[in-house]
């Protein structure tokens, strides 16, 4: 686990218009030395940043690469209660959280990239360096685990918010019960929500949130369909923003959620379901049926073959992809 290096963060804007800096230049504008600019230059190339390096040139970044700036998210949020912890390498920043002892109403940890992301049912969560927004809340609900049906949902409706507030507009971008973002079928963002009880009916919700920004490497082996962010607009995206937006939403959508529970996303959640009216499968073909939306507690609806509708709480919604085109 490292925290996020100022120095890295300084040198990837300056690199950042593509042109070549050489070490003597660059370690006069951060107040370090020549060769403190090359330790964090190899550090860069460790994490697999495409940076070129040629004698008497200097350095010269391949594609533009903006890091996470945590000052920057500290000024917007300007809330001295909430505490940002950010790395530039981390296991996996839900397990940072979960393992930190702490009684704070909330708290949150972003990394550049993660050893070993992990998705729902013991999946891997890819985590590329510098790539996307790996970003975990812990929040403490005066709530018991059993009030907190449905939570995933609300996450995932934070999380287009977040998305259009930024201004990718996008009508496309929906939401596939019960946790992942997709668009077209192809999924950009998962969010992994793991719940512990604490004392006196109080409940810690780990939010962990998983956004494909900026990745846009067609050789990537991911065994799902997915997109990005980027390959949606062909644009590359200031995460930056993007975290401010995302914390703020979550904050107003896990407020709500606290004191007015599900019923309050009703229609968030039906102008976003993207299985609505859908021929769907359940857990490898179990069970087959139409998408119905969602019940009180959150649970999706399956209209069956003889019309009766059943819910189920948890599963794996497979569909045909051709119903997007
Ligand atoms: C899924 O769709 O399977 C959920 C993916 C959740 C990934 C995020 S990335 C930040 C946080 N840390 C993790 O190890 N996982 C979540």
């Amino acid at each position: 686990m490292k925290f996020l290096n100022d120095n890295l963060v300084r040198i990837c804007s300056i690199l950042s218009d593509l042109n070549f800096h050489d070490g003597e230049s660059i370690g006069a504008k951060l107040n370090v030395t020549r060769s403190s600019v090359w330790k964090s230059i190899k550090k860069l190339k460790e994490y697999g940043v495409d940076i070129i390096s040629v004698k008497n040139k200097g350095y010269c970044l391949h594609d533009s690469l903006l890091l996470i700036d945590k000052e920057k998210i500290i000024k917007d949020i300007a809330n001295p209660n909430l505490n940002i912890d950010m790395f530039e390498s981390i296991d996996s920043t839900n397990n940072y959280l979960k393992q930190s002892i702490s009684s704070a109403k909330r708290r949150i940890a972003i990394s550049e990239c993660q050893i070993n992301g992990r998705g729902r049912m013991g999946r891997t969560w890819h985590s590329p360096f510098g790539k996307n927004i790996y970003l975990s809340y812990s929040y403490l609900f005066d709530k018991d685990i059993s009030q907190l049906h449905g939570l995933s949902l609300v996450v995932g409706i934070a999380v287009i918010s977040a998305i259009k507030e930024i201004g990718i507009e996008s009508d496309l971008l929906k939401l596939k019960w019960p946790n992942d973002g997709v668009y077209m079928g192809q999924k950009f963002m998962g969010n992994l929500v793991e719940l512990i009880s604490e004392n006196h009916g109080y409940t810690k919700a780990i939010i962990g949130i998983g956004i494909n920004v900026n990745m846009n490497d067609d050789s990537i082996e991911i065994n799902q369909e997915w997109t990005s962010l980027r390959k949606i607009t062909n644009k590359n995206i200031d995460r930056t923003n993007l975290c401010i937006s995302l914390i703020h939403n979550l904050n107003y959508c896990l407020e709500q959620f606290e004191k007015y529970g599900l019923n309050y996303f009703n229609n968030q959640w039906l102008e976003l379901d993207g299985l609505k009216g859908l021929n769907i499968s359940l857990n490898n073909n179990q069970i087959n049926g139409t998408a119905h939306g969602i019940d009180q507690l959150g649970n999706l609806l399956v209209k069956l073959d003889n019309n009766m509708v059943k819910s189920f709480s948890s599963g794996e919604v497979t569909f045909s992809k051709n119903v997007f085109f």
